[in-house]
């Protein structure tokens, strides 16, 4: 038996999973590091708190499967992405905190840049809209902003990376500097047609090319880490952006297939296959993870339609801290399922305003239909089913893209993230969508794609195929509601959108 260890660093913990090569967890250890929020709408994270929190939970996932390094044929590594790190080559010391990918302080730069007219050549060329979410713009505030930055960048003495990248350089004693597509498409510097960084948008953000990681495909040999560090070297053999990782966990190799993650947030990912596509309905294109398993041929760029839904599970979170509804997040399923139905109750949970496909930064949160029999339990129900409904306006909208394309509408949603447990919410997902939702046996599918990608490179696995037949189904939803009734339910969510907005 072969076994892969998975780290997967996201914005909240550092975790550390080990697969056998069934796909099956053996062990698993996680660790929560500081958020810092110097001003309003900045989100940094310590750099050298991220390291050393990923590799404790390395090492103590190692010791709880009773498994030495050597043990491990590949390490693969997932990431929060568009996270913006900048160090210096030579000492390994960051010249300033991680931005986060939620950080808002680039937004004035990002609006001189629409103002410009650069939108759609931006957008040609990366996939994305511009926006403070995205590295580049990032990386320009501290070349501005740090003392001696750009100047020790123009002389080639630091480098830029995503987390991916940082935790590789770590990892491989500051021998290697590179990254994969699918976190380089997430800098607007990456032309993601052609997985090559852009000159043109590299001069129009005044960013050198010395900073730049060397982009590879997902499935990679990037590296071999440092014996020092766990006990044994161990080749880094995939890297990818956690969204598209998690995608690749869930098997979605071919246009049309999709998954959404219910996390505090919820991010939803159509493979589109090599089929670049502008969404016509508010998505962003982004390189889906590549495996490129026939070495000798040609790399074809992959891609994906991606939408983000910003309040998901942390709807029930504010159940819990701002509205005091319930006192621990585990009981809203009870809360919820003590009332048939939400009672014309609808939940807007515009707190920082809408993501895709509405995209309006502006609006915010709306409790709207409420009567005299309502009760906390049907504003609890409601709050549950904002998630559901703000992921059908996302499925909706990539559904019209699909069939705008000539392809498809969605014919079926595989899910995972720590609220798809909820089964209450998984039914009505799949009531609203009219398609079935599939839970799978294994739902840490974003560090299962980087396990499968570096399992890929050294030779755990050969085919896509083979990893398709891992994938199962745990529960499938089938929808029981009648298309009139879930379509009238959407046009009541639409018009609850439109009092968000307007409020
Ligand atoms: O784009 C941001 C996303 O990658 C963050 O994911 O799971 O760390 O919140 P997560």
């Amino acid at each position: 038996m072969s076994f892969i260890l998975a780290l997967d660093q996201g914005t909240s913990s550092s975790r550390s999973i080990v697969f056998d090569d069934s796909g099956r967890i053996v062990a698993q250890a996680q660790r929560e590091f500081t958020q810092h929020f110097p001003q309003p709408g900045w989100v940094e994270h310590d750099p050298l708190e991220l390291w050393q929190s990923q590799l404790a939970t390395a090492r103590e996932a190692l010791a709880k499967a009773r498994l030495q390094s050597a043990d491990m044929k590949a390490i693969g590594i997932t990431n929060q992405r568009e996270t913006t790190l900048v160090w210096n080559r030579r000492t390994g010391q960051p010249v300033y905190n991680a931005i986060v990918w939620q950080d808002r302080r680039a937004e004035p730069l990002c609006a001189e840049l629409r103002e410009q007219g650069h939108a759609q050549a931006v957008q040609a060329a990366t996939g994305l809209i511009i926006d403070a979410y995205f590295s580049g713009t990032k990386i320009r505030w501290i070349l501005d902003n740090v003392a001696g930055a750009r100047a020790a960048a123009e002389r080639g003495e630091l480098a830029f990376g995503t987390v991916d990248s940082w935790l590789l350089w770590q990892l491989t004693g500051g021998r290697v500097h590179a990254t994969d597509v699918s976190n380089a498409a997430r800098t607007m510097l990456f032309n993601v047609r052609e997985n090559r960084w852009d000159e043109s948008l590299l001069d129009l953000l005044k960013i050198p090319a010395s900073l730049l990681p060397e982009v590879h495909p997902s499935s990679h040999l990037f590296g071999e880490t440092d014996a020092a560090l766990l006990g044994a070297s161990l080749p880094v053999g995939g890297m990818a952006g956690d969204q598209q990782s998690a995608l690749f966990g869930q098997a979605c190799f071919k246009a049309g297939m999709a998954k959404n993650t219910y996390g505090t947030g919820c991010f939803m990912l159509m493979h589109t296959g090599a089929r670049f596509q502008v969404s016509g309905n508010g998505l962003i294109t982004t390189s889906a993870a590549q495996a490129r398993v026939d070495a000798s041929a040609a790399w074809v760029p992959e891609f994906a339609l991606e939408g983000s839904v910003f309040i998901g599970g942390a709807v029930v979170q504010w159940l819990r801290d701002g509205l005091q509804a319930i006192s621990a997040s585990s009981e809203v399923q009870g809360l919820a399922e003590s009332v048939p139905d939400a009672g014309g109750v609808m939940f807007v949970p515009a707190f920082t305003g809408l993501g895709a496909p509405y995209w309006n930064a502006e609006a915010r949160g709306a409790i709207v239909g409420l009567t005299r029999g309502s009760t906390v339990a049907h504003i609890a129900r409601a709050a549950l089913e904002s998630i559901a409904f703000q992921s059908a306006a996302l499925l909706q909208a990539m559904s019209r893209d699909a069939v705008a394309a000539g392809g498809h509408p969605v014919t079926e949603l595989r899910v995972d993230g720590g609220a798809c447990v909820n089964d209450l919410l998984m039914q009505f997902q799949a009531d609203l969508l009219g398609i079935p939702v599939l839970r799978p046996q294994v739902i840490e599918t974003t560090a299962l794609g980087a396990a499968y990608l570096a399992g890929l490179s050294c030779g755990v696995w050969r085919t896509l195929d083979e990893l398709s037949s891992q994938w199962k189904a745990e529960r499938v939803f089938h929808p029981t509601l009648p298309r009139e009734r879930a379509e009238e339910l959407m046009t009541r969510w639409e018009r609850a959108v439109r009092q968000a907005v307007a409020a």
